[in-house]
């Protein structure tokens, strides 16, 4: 780091600490700003090459309809866009990051805004997708109910993150791959330590499955379920907009 570049301002605080509220959303856009540049590389990594499986798994889960208009909620570099537009799909991209926004290299149309308050109109889309951001959101009641209002009524949501397995064994790996080697991967291959220790620590955030899908039931809508993939790493949760 040269003297002309201030060191970024670490994502999580002094003992690992995990932020909160308004210092999390400005934490946590900056860390996207910042490792934009190496994000796909560095999840092809961490996820082992199945992320696209997963989300393949993911679009197939909504059962959508030819040429559905599909808010790809939190859309990073775009993955979830590019898949639903080669279905035929009609995406539309939405991130608070600027960095990963620049970074997608995709046709589909991408907005800046925060999931927590989306400024499109009520009932603008037949479905939405949710790729590995739930835990980065600062209050996910307030995002639930800004998903509900921007689909149709019938309107599917279906979104993926990671968790931490229940089994033993599988904790413990998950452990290992995630606590131990993903962040020295990170210093390696994004020469950033501080984010990819963030990714795993901030599974903390994500309620318990039973309690996320009450939430989203909460927020309107009905049919809601949760699945892992991955031996119980990641979590898949779908519903329809009552
Ligand atoms: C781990 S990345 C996932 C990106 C993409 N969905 C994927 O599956 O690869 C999380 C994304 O959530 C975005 N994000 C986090 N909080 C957000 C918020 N409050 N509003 C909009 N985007 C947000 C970040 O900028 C980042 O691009």
């Amino acid at each position: 780091m040269s003297a002309a570049t201030p060191a970024p301002t670490p994502v999580l605080g002094p003992d690992g600490r995990l932020p909160e509220g308004e210092t999390k959303r400005v934490a946590v856009e900056a860390m996207f700003d910042r490792v934009a540049p190496g994000y796909d590389r560095m999840n092809r990594i961490i996820s082992l090459g199945m992320d696209k499986r997963w989300r393949r798994r993911t679009v197939a889960a909504l059962g959508l309809a030819p040429a559905s208009r599909v808010l790809d909620l939190a859309c990073g570099t775009g993955d979830f866009s590019r898949d639903l537009a080669t279905a035929g799909h009609r995406p539309v991209g939405v991130d608070f990051s600027a960095g990963m926004l620049a970074a997608a290299p995709i046709a589909a149309p991408l907005v800046r805004a925060d999931a927590a308050a989306l400024p499109n109109a009520d009932g603008s889309f037949d479905a939405l997708v949710c790729g590995f951001a739930l835990r980065n959101f600062v209050d996910l009641d307030v995002v639930f109910r800004e998903c509900a209002r921007s689909l149709r009524p019938g309107g599917r949501f279906a979104a993926l993150d990671a968790t931490v397995p229940e089994r033993v064994l599988l904790r413990a790996g998950n452990a290992v791959w995630f606590r131990g080697a993903v962040p020295v991967l990170g210093r390696l291959f994004a020469r950033d330590p501080d984010a990819y220790r963030y990714l795993p620590a901030s599974t903390a955030y994500l309620p318990p499955a039973p309690v996320l899908a009450e939430q989203l039931t909460d927020a309107g809508f009905t049919g809601v379920h949760t699945t892992t993939m991955m031996g119980g790493s990641v979590l898949l949760l779908t519903g329809t907009r009552a």
